[in-house]
């Protein structure tokens, strides 16, 4: 089988750990015997740089035509400036639109051997395994009308019906693949818009009578993440709200820079590692690989149905880190680091050894 992988490494730290996760990415495909074709394109700052746009219309094209795309990290501060259709996340949020990726799915677990590197308690982290869904082509992000004037500004949070029953039927489905939970979250007790999410959320759910679910508002789920983060399972919620939550909950893992995510829609599908792009440290080579690599991991999954070989992978990861690999960022004081590519190459072999 011959499969079309489109690679848009991005800003900063972005084309580092890409390179890690597409040589990642060619292991797997010979031991499995698909032929992998990569296929590179600009998005982001490197693409304003080089074109004018953040994302140019090639990149939209390649990326419809690939059967995945892989993408590194977007942005840089000195964009900040740039009005908001030049800015280097509007190309990010231009291939969420134009690929219908409405699915975003961030996994927050605890990897064992780093529990201490939580900013909580190892008691209260300790059993961190989450799935936040998060609505990803809606609300506030594409909400119309949307406008900056002189004495005033908005933007508009609007959801319809097949836009909230499309995500959460993902969030059930996953539900039944996990422990059987959803959280849907919402600010039912101040915005329309969020009772009508609830609303449909409820009926969604009538199809789904061995799934739990309950309702919190945001703010209570910001604290209850914190408190006792291990309740959750899955955590439904709109674009904006999973936008922080997911942060937060990322967060309280310890390991920014291990998480991946897909994002997903009836074409082809995104994965990227949840952190950003880093600026401070690109260029060095001390960046961590190990979110883009699980990224490719979700692919295996979600586009390539090569469950086993995803598994695999997972557990060539926690088998480095059981081992001791760090890179920078995952080492404790005076502990030794390894580099990007240091790291890439230990998990590629720990792989092929499995
Ligand atoms: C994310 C990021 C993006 C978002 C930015 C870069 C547009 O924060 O993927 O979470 O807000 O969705
Ligand atoms: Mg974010």
């Amino acid at each position: 089988m011959s499969i079309r992988i489109a690679l848009l490494p991005g800003d900063g730290i972005g084309p580092e750990v890409v390179r890690e996760a597409a040589a990642l990415l060619q292991v797997i495909g010979e031991q499995s015997g698909l032929v992998i074709e990569f296929r590179e394109a600009l998005i982001g700052g490197a693409a304003l740089e080089a074109t004018g746009e953040p994302l140019p219309a090639a990149t939209l094209a390649l990326c419809q035509e690939s059967d995945a795309v892989l993408l590194g990290a977007i942005g840089h501060p000195k964009w900040d400036t740039l009005p908001p259709e030049k800015r280097p996340e509007r190309g990010l949020l231009g291939l969420r639109g134009g690929l219908g990726l409405y699915a975003n799915l961030r996994p927050a677990r605890i990897f064992s051997s780093l529990a201490g590197a939580s900013s909580l308690k190892a008691e209260v982290v300790s059993n961190i395994d989450i799935l936040i869904v998060r609505e990803l082509t809606g609300g506030l992000y594409f909400g119309q009308p949307r406008a900056i004037e002189a004495e005033r500004a908005y933007n508009t949070m609007i959801y319809h019906r097949h836009e909230v029953e499309r995500i959460a039927r993902v969030a059930f489905d996953a539900a039944r693949r996990r422990r059987g939970r959803v959280t849907s979250v919402d600010k039912a007790n101040v915005l329309e818009v969020s009772q009508f999410w609830r609303k449909v959320v409820l009926e969604v759910a009538q199809g789904y009578p061995d799934v739990h679910l309950d309702h919190l508002y945001v703010d209570n789920c910001a604290m209850q993440l914190v408190r006792n983060p291990g309740q959750f399972d899955v955590i439904l919620t709109e674009n904006l709200f999973g936008d922080i939550l997911s942060d937060e909950a990322a967060m309280l893992t310890g390991s920014l820079g291990m998480l991946p995510s897909a994002s997903l829609g009836s074409g082809t599908a995104l994965y990227e590692p949840v952190h950003g792009s880093a600026p401070d440290i690109a260029g060095q080579g001390i960046a961590n690989p190990i979110a883009t690599m699980a990224s490719v991991g979700m692919m295996l999954r979600h586009s390539l149905n090569l469950p086993k070989e995803a598994d695999a992978l997972d557990r060539a990861i926690s088998r480095v880190l059981k081992d001791g690999a760090r890179t920078r960022d995952i080492a404790t004081t005076g502990e030794p680091w390894i580099t990007t590519a240091e790291m890439g190459d230990k998990i590629r072999a720990a792989y092929t050894e499995s």
